[in-house]
Formats: structure tokens, sequence, C-alpha cells
């Protein structure tokens, strides 16, 4: 499929795919997005309670999973998130069409989010191989795995999944009982899932898989977004 690279209202890039009017992450700020959806409604919220539970505290390295690695800006995003708060991160991101080397070539996030001098770490993100658990630093442990998402069958294993999947107008299969089913299993209890969507479809099937659904403020141009427990 045709894929394009477009700059979204706060400078940073994105991809477009022009066949199905879909864009990797929100028109209105793909770094506001994932900040917005990933790392306050997930890792911060998840964080929070980290440090003040003891439990959890001393199994000392949060997991983590993302439902479309993309073009790496979570990853990237939450290495540098990792590192602000002294976190232990072992990220899984699963991805069945990995972005093109030319295309990582064109994004733009390493100057928008001034970390220069973090561009090893991103350039590390995309240049290890997939399928295999990589350091990118002595805190941040990668698996890339070139899997469809209808593939996954992890249990008990992930504090936090990031849920960024296209949405249902493009890839309804994906928004489904039985996606979010595998999602539920493969959080450990207390484990969080974020995403975008807010449709009332979405949070009826997580509901019916077993997850306590908030409706959240959603990033710049979306009025809502849902996380979903695992209690
Ligand atoms: C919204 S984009 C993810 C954006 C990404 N999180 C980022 O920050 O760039 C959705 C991703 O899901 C991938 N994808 C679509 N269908 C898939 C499937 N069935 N299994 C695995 N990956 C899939 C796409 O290739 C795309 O990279």
């Amino acid at each position: 499929m045709k894929r394009e690279i477009i700059i979204t209202s706060d400078g940073s890039t994105s991809i477009h795919l022009p066949d199905w009017n879909e864009q990797y992450h929100s028109k209105h700020g793909a770094i506001q997005e994932a900040y917005h959806v990933f790392i306050k409604a997930g890792l911060e919220h998840f964080y929070a309670d980290f440090i003040s539970n003891s439990d959890k505290k001393t199994e000392g390295e949060i997991s983590i999973l993302e439902i479309g690695f993309g073009t790496g800006l979570n990853a990237f995003i939450t290495f540098l998130e990792g590192k602000k708060k002294s976190l232990k991160v072992n990220y899984v991101g699963v991805e069945a069409y990995p972005v093109l080397d030319d295309e990582i070539q064109k994004l733009n996030y390493v100057s928008e989010l001034k970390a220069t001098e973090y561009q090893p770490e991103f350039d590390k993100i995309h240049s290890v191989s997939w399928d295999e658990k990589q350091l990118i630093s002595d805190d941040f442990k990668l698996t890339k795995r070139k899997q469809f998402f209808e593939q996954i069958e992890d249990v008990n294993k992930f504090d936090i999944i990031y849920f960024d999947a296209f949405g249902a107008t493009n890839q309804p299969e994906l928004w489904t009982e039985a996606i979010f089913l595998k999602m539920y299993k493969a959080l450990k209890k207390e484990g969080v899932l974020t995403t975008y969507s807010a449709k009332g479809s979405v949070r009826r099937a997580m509901q019916t898989v077993g997850f306590t659904v908030e409706r959240l403020a959603g990033p710049p141009g979306k009025r809502e977004m849902l996380r979903a427990t695992k209690k």
C-alpha cells in the first residue's frame, strides 16, 4: 500500500496512507498524541502506582506491549521518559509491515523532541534485528516482533499495552472482542491498555472480555479516549 510522509499540526512527521485516508498518528500532532494517549494516560498513570506499590517496585521493570510499532515514535518517547524517571523498561513492539529505511530517514522525531543526544538510540531502535530481545541502553530492552496482531498469544506478561492499531473504519477486525481478549490475557493483573479510540463499540468489546474501562479526555482534536484496566 502506498505510504507518504506528512507533517502534522505540531510539526512532527507521520505516515499517510492515501488508499485508506489513514495516518499512523493524529493529523493534529503525532508527538502530542503519543504523549497524551500513551505516555500520560498509560506509562505515567501506571508509574504513579508503580512507585507507590512495593510489590510492583520489587519487580523493577515495566513491561510494555505496543500494538503497531510503525515509526517507533512511541518506543522512542518511552525510552526518553524512562531515562527521565530512571525506569527499567522491557518493550515489545508488534508490527507486520515494518517501515522502510528511507521512510525512517524522513522522520523528524529526534529534532522535534530536542533529543539529538539520543540520535544513536533512535537509530538503534530501527536498526536492531527483528524477533530478538535487544539492548537499546542498559535500561531499555526492545523486542520488535514481526507478527500479526491476530497471532499474539502472550499470557500475563505486560504491565501496559499501547493499543495503536489503525482505526476501526479500515481495520474493524482489530477492534473486536477476540483481539481484546488477547490483550486482556497478555496483561498482568492491574495492567492497563490505552488507546486513542473512544468508540462505544470498542468500549463494550473491552468490557465484555473483562476490562474496567474509563473514558478520558482525548488528545488535541479528539474529545475522548479510552483506558482499560485488568482488575
Ligand atoms: C496506527 S499505526 C501504528 C503507529 C505507531 N504506533 C507509530 O508510532 O508509528 C498501525 C500499525 O499497525 C500495523 N498493522 C496493521 N495491521 C496489522 C496486523 N494485522 N498485524 C500487525 N500489524 C499491523 C501497520 O503496519 C501500522 O504500522
